[in-house]
């Protein structure tokens, strides 16, 4: 008994500290604890099987990210070069005999991919999608009070390739384990609009599906109510035996919230809709829904207003992926992804392409960004061999519905997206049409309140997923020599730039002169005599995929069309996989602003110099060059002017002009300091420098927490520099760092963001990267330190600790 009650109180911890639950307490995570088997094992669903020696682990978990990266993997280097294959988990547990009569349900957030599901034997599905949740009944088929239970799921990613990017390989998302009351509400049994907003009130509807399974006649009683964000009770409705036994009902009730807080991207407010249900005086269910009370519209001439307010959207986006965690959620890690967005001025994330795990959309909530949400990457006809196409004409119906009734009550969404780039938009195909429009149909059906986009390449009139797929918003990817035009090309449509610029960059390599822009070349022979011999390119924002545009460009254009409703950039962070330009051995994408360690490229400066009210002054490159040779020194920043000074000598100030995003000097280079100096009316903003640094002398850590909660999942992520003896990064280190951890801790990934290493991302040592490298920490679960440790052969060692609480 008590070492059930431990457990039950173990399980109540641990979810008071998650994110994605809308029923607290009778939603549990359902992680820990399970057993894996990479490749397949004859009827591994059987409970009588000994999985003893299998391997013990916590999910989410992504067995690719922690395999080797070859040439010949068959998910191509577009996959990452990382395994794919098939494999099992399994998990036994209990059941208390005080959940018989209730109802039990497993839910997964996302299994990539094919899975199959037994519970002590019994078959329970299969779910192709690797990007949908679902859920299924355990109901029937549980033993309680003892007897083991065995859950069996069988994850099939062995058919490569099926992706254009890193997808990660089997229950890489969280699942749940929710015990009901035979009256409860249903899964995802909620949808809440907000039909009219304005200062002075809101009107909230709130539909609630009851399910009355109970054997008893007492009438079943709704009261819906709506918290502020301090949990202060704003609304309430009540409404009387709203199912009869056995019954399933939809009930509607209108609220009405006085002197509304907005949400918007700059003040994200969220309510809280509580949904209780009782019976014979009983609270039987208790149900939560985020409530974002705003006002939206795309105008055809003016873009994007918010709650009566023009903005641009000034969006990326991301793959799901999270570096060195590969593609294993973790709450933390999608925070910090945000959050340095946020911090660069970003208002937006497309989740290209296809739905995201639920903490994302959170987080989008909490933390106010506006987001289009996308189903498919493909429809009927395939992009790589083994996609989702196979699986379309069987699933796409189901799947879409379930991602817009997971999805429709977050606030952060504004736009549906049914597809990516489809092939059906060439060749005057009729079926994109077709299928444009049986897709809008599907996801008007449920959410009438948000305009349909399908992000298309591609863009005339001739395509006809925008010509006549009923599309509310036309989405457009690229095309940018034709974005002054595209309003008249589409005359009364608002438009939004769906995916935008795919501008190229290794953090730290620039090639010079910084205004000569490289449009890469599409083969690979020629590619390789343009490319770097280190399968970098260029951070000066000077090279751009060839349908693309560097940053500057694409930012000039968008911000100059008042009809553009604002744009996606391709993307954010860099992702694992598509390392466009280049073949093998690169093998992670280039596109992003951040790199894929988390550490800003130099452009994410000009952003934030655009974007944000902060003080901004950002010089580079780095000061360590050849004796004479002519460096473009560049400065990002949002004062009137800047001078730039070389070992003391001034070299000119400079003002921006017409739409100039930058200045720069061209400067012969001489070892020493170079200083930046910003000012507005003539006083001093900001001083930046960059020295010429000497030979690597020492290592230095830098977390960005030094204390985390001892929750088995956070974490903290620490920044490895190589410095010389003046503490100046050294810009040309490669030094291997060698990690020690002991304590309540471990080490989650290791990363530095180099596009083409082959270094595992689950190891315990690392390369800088032009003087850099991250090492992610992950609490356990238990309070207390984590020590962490950096060593490299002839330099200074460091050390650094981490709380946990
Ligand atoms: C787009 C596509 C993205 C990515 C990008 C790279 O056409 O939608 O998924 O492949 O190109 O530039």
């Amino acid at each position: 008994m008590k070492r059930i009650l431990s457990v039950v109180f173990s399980l109540l911890f641990v979810t008071s500290l998650c994110f994605a639950n809308s029923r607290p307490g009778k939603t549990v995570l359902f992680t820990q604890d399970w057993r894996f088997h990479l490749g397949d094992v004859p009827n591994g669903q059987d409970t009588g099987l000994d999985d003893a020696q299998w391997r013990q682990l916590d999910l989410p978990h992504d067995w690719s990210i922690e395999g080797e990266f070859s040439e010949n993997a068959p998910s191509g280097t577009g996959g990452g070069a990382l395994p794919g294959g098939l494999a099992w988990y399994r998990k036994t547990f209990t059941m208390p005999l005080t959940s018989k009569g209730k109802l039990v349900f497993v839910e997964f957030d996302g299994v990539y991919r094919n899975s199959e599901v037994w519970i002590n034997g019994h078959y329970l599905g299969k779910r192709p999608y690797g990007y949908i949740s679902f859920a299924y009944d355990l109901t029937p088929h549980l033993i309680y009070g003892g007897g083991p239970n065995v859950i069996a799921v069988k994850v099939d990613n062995s058919q490569q390739p099926n992706s254009r990017w890193y997808s990660g390989s089997g229950i890489y998302r969280n699942v749940w384990l929710t015990t009901l009351d035979p009256v409860h509400v249903e899964q995802w049994g909620t949808y809440v609009t907000t039909p009219a907003v304005n200062a002075q009130s809101a009107t909230v509807v709130i539909k609630t599906k009851v399910s009355n399974g109970s054997n008893s006649g007492a009438p079943v009683n709704l009261t819906t109510i709506i918290q502020d964000a301090n949990g202060r009770v704003v609304a309430r409705s009540v409404a009387n035996a709203v199912a009869a036994k056995g019954a399933h009902a939809e009930v509607s009730q209108t609220l009405k919230v006085l002197s509304p807080a907005l949400w918007s991207d700059e003040r994200p407010y969220v309510y809280k809709v509580v949904s209780q249900l009782q019976q014979a005086g009983r609270v039987v269910d208790r149900y939560e829904t985020p409530l974002g009370i705003r006002s939206f519209r795309f105008d055809v001439n003016k873009g994007f207003f918010l709650n009566g307010k023009s903005v641009k959207i000034r969006g990326v986006c991301n793959h799901h992926d999270l570096g060195s965690l590969g593609a294993a959620v973790n709450t933390r890690a999608i925070e910090r992804q945000l959050e340095m967005l946020k911090e660069m001025g970003v208002n937006g994330i497309r989740t290209s392409h296809n739905p995201p795990a639920p903490e994302l959309l959170e987080l989008a909530d909490k933390m106010g960004f506006i987001v289009m949400d996308e189903a498919f990457d493909m429809w009927k006809i395939a992009k790589t061999k083994f996609d989702y196409h196979l699986d379309w004409d069987e699933w796409h119906k189901r799947d879409l519905e379930d991602m817009v009734l997971r999805d429709r009550n977050h606030p952060s969404i504004f736009i549906w997206s049914i597809g990516n780039e489809v092939m059906e938009q060439w060749n005057n195909n009729p079926t994109g049409g077709t299928i444009a429009k049986e897709l809008g149909a599907i996801v008007r059906n449920l959410d009438p309140t948000r305009p349909i986009t399908s992000a298309t390449n591609g863009v005339s009139r001739d395509n006809k997923v925008i010509m006549e797929g009923g599309l509310d918003l036309v989405g457009t990817n690229y095309a940018q020599a034709k974005l002054p035009e595209f309003a008249k090309m589409f005359p009364g449509r608002p438009i939004i730039g769906a995916e935008t610029t795919s501008a190229l960059g290794t953090r730290g390599t620039y090639n010079l002169p910084s205004d000569k822009i490289l449009r890469w070349p599409r083969k690979w022979d020629e590619v390789l005599k343009e490319g770097n011999p280190d399968f970098t390119c260029s951070a000066y924002d000077n090279s751009s995929a060839p349908w693309g545009s560097t940053h500057e460009e694409t930012w000039k254009l968008v911000k100059k069309h008042d009809f553009f409703s604002g744009m996606y950039i391709w993307t954010g962070w860099d992702y694992i996989g598509e390392p466009t330009p280049y073949p093998w051995p690169a093998v992670s994408s280039y596109f992003g602003i951040i790199d894929l360690a988390g550490f800003p490229k130099d452009v994410y400066y000009m952003y934030q110099s655009e974007w944000t009210n902060q003080q901004v002054l950002h010089l580079f490159p780095h000061w360590n060059w050849k004796p004479g040779q002519e460096v473009d020194l560049v400065t990002y920043f949002n004062a009137d002017e800047v001078e730039l000074f070389l070992n003391g000598r001034s070299l000119g100030t400079k003002r921006k002009r017409g739409d100039d995003v930058l200045v720069f000097w061209r400067v012969p280079f001489e070892p020493g300091v170079v200083k930046a100096v910003s000012r507005k009316n003539g006083q001093v903003v900001l001083t930046r420098e960059v020295r010429t640094a000497e030979e690597p002398a020492r290592i230095v850590l830098d977390p960005d927490r030094r204390k985390i909660k001892a929750d088995g999942t956070d974490l903290s992520c620490v920044t490895v520099k190589i410095v010389d003896r003046n503490g100046t990064v050294v810009p040309t280190a490669d030094n291997l760092i060698k990690f020690k951890v002991v304590g309540d801790g471990t080490i989650a990934g290791v990363d530095n963001g180099y596009q083409a290493s082959h270094e595992s991302f689950k190891g315990k040592q690392r390369k800088a990267f032009h003087g850099m490298a991250l090492v992610i920490l992950q609490a356990k679960q238990k309070p207390g330190r984590i020590y962490l440790e950096a060593t490299a052969d002839n330099l200074q060692a460091a050390s650094v600790v981490i709380n946990t609480r």
